[in-house]
């Protein structure tokens, strides 16, 4: 069995289909993501690897602020770590990475729904009401295929703020 520590690395056109297989076979706690979409996000994705093997994936990217482009905040989506690799730190370097990529735009603020608050929690994110986020995540509540109403939706807001 390979013991050695996952590397951490932003994706490449290769990674897709692993991608794409890591979060559908997440289906409870993720949001399913075509082929297509992942394909065109791939440049904002962060992606662990043990040997040739794809062992976790994270992705973020940036919901405006009406009229206050410098107001813009990221979102984290699709965090995940095949079973078995957990507990191991590898979502943590993803996560930390993430943020480091994200630092230099000075985002308002880094937003998550989450359904693993304590594992952001211990990132230093803090739970937030998810009326306070509503207008940067109409899109994807909207268009969401998993709850008809974000209130009845058991995901956890939580929200970073990173220091200017
Ligand atoms: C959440 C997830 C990405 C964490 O990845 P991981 O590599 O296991 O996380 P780490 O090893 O970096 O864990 C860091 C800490 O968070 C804790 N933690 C990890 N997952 C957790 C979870 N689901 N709930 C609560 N705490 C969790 C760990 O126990 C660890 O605590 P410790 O430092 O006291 O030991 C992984 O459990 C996963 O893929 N879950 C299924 C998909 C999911 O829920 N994704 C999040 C949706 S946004």
């Amino acid at each position: 069995m390979d013991t050695t520590a996952p590397t951490i690395r932003v994706a490449s056109l290769a990674d897709a289909h692993g991608i794409f297989e890591l979060i559908k076979s997440h289906p409870e706690e993720l949001i399913s993501r075509s082929l297509g979409d992942i394909v065109e996000n791939i440049d904002r994705f962060i992606v662990a690897e043990r040997g040739s093997t794809l062992v976790g994936c994270s992705s973020w990217h940036i919901l405006p602020e009406i009229g206050e482009p410098q107001r813009a905040s990221v979102e984290i989506r699709s965090v995940a770590v095949r079973d078995g690799l957990r507990g191991a730190g590898v979502g943590t370097a993803m996560i930390r990475t993430i943020i480091a990529r994200v630092r230099p735009l000075h985002p308002a603020q880094v937003i998550v729904l989450t359904f693993a608050p304590a594992f952001f929690g211990r990132l230093g994110f803090r739970e937030v009401p998810k009326t306070q986020l509503m207008h940067k995540i109409y899109m994807g509540c909207v268009n969401c295929t998993k709850h008809a109403n974000p209130f009845t939706c058991p995901e956890i807001a939580m929200v970073l703020e990173l220091p200017q």
